[in-house]
């Protein structure tokens, strides 16, 4: 039977019929993983344990993100514990200045990356290089900013400043958007994730995009990610490490 199939693939591979499907991979792709999320999603829903879920609410709200950052620096006492936040993607620097003023200990160190000169990609309606804005003008010793594209900076930092991972509980912001620079922050800081530790996602719900960087990072890297909470029908989504 096995050899029928592998047969059976060789002759499609060599008979290059697939061709007339890739037009519509994309769409195949988006439908695929809408279809996963939702199922991720259904099921978060039924968390009764969730500190915060909007679920369904209409309409996008993006400063909704700010009671679900509220939400979990409440229940996990943030304020005043010593924080390692890491934020991917700071842009001009929102939900980064509000964990800078969120949380008052002295010893927190807050990194901020981007390429402050925009998406390297575009992604949904926004063209590469939409999104470009000046490094944040901010007078808090605590907090530092690295230029450049994650997959530049990143190693260098974590190379540099790893021990922060073991001295602290860490905050990573995963604000992005794209997938290929979703992934590759998660890859590296790997290594370095420990329990405890919190992840947010700002678009999880984008299918093709934080979704599937979040589907492959939890499926092969053998992380378990809990749902704390989620706003706008859980675009934006905090999660401890178990
Ligand atoms: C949605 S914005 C961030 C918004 C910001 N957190 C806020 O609260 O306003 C996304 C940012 O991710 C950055 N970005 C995306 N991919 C990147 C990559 N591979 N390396 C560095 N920056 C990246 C873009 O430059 C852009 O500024």
């Amino acid at each position: 039977m096995l050899k029928y199939i592998k047969n059976i693939k060789d002759f499609l591979v060599a008979s290059r019929i697939f061709l007339l499907i890739k037009p519509f991979s994309g769409l195949f792709k988006t439908l695929s993983n809408f279809s996963l999320f939702t199922s991720w999603q259904s099921a978060a829903n039924r968390d009764k344990t969730l500190l915060i879920n909007d679920f369904y609410v209409p309409g996008r709200d993006h400063s909704r993100r700010y009671k679900l950052y509220n939400a979990v620096g409440q229940a996990l006492a943030l304020e005043a514990k010593k924080i390692n936040y890491l934020e991917f993607g700071v842009a001009s620097g929102s939900s980064f200045k509000w964990w800078v003023n969120f949380n008052k200990n002295a010893e927190s160190h807050f990194a901020g990356f981007d390429t402050f000169e925009g998406l390297p990609e575009s992604w949904g309606g926004y063209k590469k290089g939409e999104m470009s804005f000046q490094i944040p003008d901010i007078s808090d010793e605590r907090t530092a900013f690295y230029k450049g594209l994650f997959q530049e900076t990143l190693n260098p930092f974590l190379d540099k400043n790893g021990n922060r991972f073991h001295e602290s509980l860490s905050i990573i912001h995963l604000d992005a958007d794209l997938f290929s620079a979703t992934i590759f922050a998660l890859s590296q800081l790997y290594r370095f994730i420990k329990k405890g530790d919190i992840i947010f996602f700002d678009e999880l719900s984008v299918p093709n995009h934080e979704f599937l960087a979040y589907k492959i990072f939890t499926e092969s890297f053998g992380i378990k990610l809990k749902p704390l909470g989620g706003v706008n029908n859980f675009y934006q989504v905090a999660f401890i490490v178990e």
